[in-house]
């Protein structure tokens, strides 16, 4: 395990924040968090990491913060139609879809090139263009910094909702590993339906898993900053759920509306909403909208925690104002 005192997070979190933290802890194995225990590393306050592809961290941190870097990637089970595998969480998430594209295993190519690592798959329940990690995840290991032991979570058991899951809540719990279970081919269905995925892939006679892939990089490539040029933590908010009522009052005052029927309300894009606002492209000090997709707040360069958290309530007064609807960070925010 690596320690590190009074450590830089600049390269542990996208946004580019200059923060530090006072103890930097890098686990290879997961024994190793016994140690931490045993240290009484768990009786404060502490951070799990993973890539910091999710975080606004606004101040150094005078805690510590835990990363995992346990890098397994096995097949545990292997039958005609399917296999589990078992990740570790130090993966970098979009090595392991690259690597299950390459084995011929569907499940996870349009989740290629969401940042960060496997181990904050489930706690947020990733998602894009028409799939979250819950569809592919069969159970996850976790470490529960309170009674000092593992525990096997199966995937019905662990809440997933849109962008949540039980380990947002339950925040004594580490993720140390993830089972997905992937299709092989020729049984594998690829899910195509969503915004111009298939648009993108017009022309080809066979569809494989790489051009998928493919697809979904040139996408999101065209849409979303780079987190190497341009600091962002990916969407900042949540695309907020409307009730039927509200919905219908919605659409009788902007007849345009985007939507998409969900179980329980009418979902409304908040990228929709914010650019109604005139937000698209616009900037506060270092903080600004990102010009092609107004879901993502950025570092112009510079920027701190307290600006973009400036330039977010901005956003959620004027949301607030002129359609009554709250939104919501997508984003955690540490203090
Ligand atoms: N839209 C606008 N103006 C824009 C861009 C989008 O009005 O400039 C509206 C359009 O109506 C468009 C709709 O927003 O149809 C949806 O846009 P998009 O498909 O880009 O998706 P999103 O809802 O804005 C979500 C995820 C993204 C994910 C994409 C694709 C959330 C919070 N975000 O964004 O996830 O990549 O769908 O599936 O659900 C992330 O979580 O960090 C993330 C990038």
């Amino acid at each position: 395990m690596k320690h590190y005192q009074s450590h830089s997070l600049l390269s542990h979190n996208t946004f580019g924040f200059l923060v530090s933290c006072s103890d930097f802890y890098q686990y290879e194995k997961k024994e190793e968090l016994i140690e931490l225990y045993n240290e009484g590393v768990f009786r404060g306050q502490w951070l799990p990491i993973g890539d910091g592809s999710n975080l606004l961290i606004k101040n150094d941190l005078d805690y510590p913060v835990i990363q995992s870097n346990i890098k397994t990637l096995e097949v545990i089970e292997n039958s005609e139609k399917k296999c589990l595998v078992y990740v570790g969480a130090g993966v970098v998430w979009d090595d392991f879809v690259q690597w299950a594209i390459t084995q011929q295993l569907g499940g996870v190519e349009n989740l290629s090139l969401i940042p960060g690592r496997v181990g904050a798959s489930p706690v947020q329940n990733i998602g894009a263009y028409g799939v979250e990690a819950k569809d592919v995840i069969r159970r996850v290991e976790v470490y529960d910094t309170k009674e000092n032991r593992f525990r096997v979570i199966e995937a019905i058991d662990c809440a997933f909702e849109y962008r949540g899951s039980l380990f947002k809540k339950e925040k004594q719990l580490i993720v140390v590993g993830v089972t997905y279970e992937l299709i092989k081919a020729p049984y594998y269905e690829l899910k195509l339906d969503y915004g111009n995925v298939r648009e993108v892939l017009q022309g080809l006679d066979t569809i494989t898993l790489q051009d998928v892939r493919n697809a979904i990089v040139d996408i999101r490539m065209s849409k979303l900053p780079l987190p190497s040029e341009i600091g962002s933590a990916g969407s900042f908010f949540k695309n907020p759920v409307v009730s039927k009522t509200e919905f219908e009052r919605l659409q009788q005052d902007y007849p345009t509306v985007p939507f998409y029927e969900v179980t329980d309300g009418y979902k409304i894009p908040a990228a929709w909403l914010i650019s109604q606002c005139g937000w698209k492209g616009k900037n506060i000090g270092a903080a600004g909208v990102y010009e092609k997709q107004p879901l993502i707040l950025v570092n112009r360069g510079g920027a701190t925690g307290d600006d973009v958290l400036f330039l977010m309530k901005q956003i959620q007064l004027s949301v607030k104002d002129r359609f009554a609807i709250q939104l919501h960070p997508e984003v955690c925010l540490i203090q």
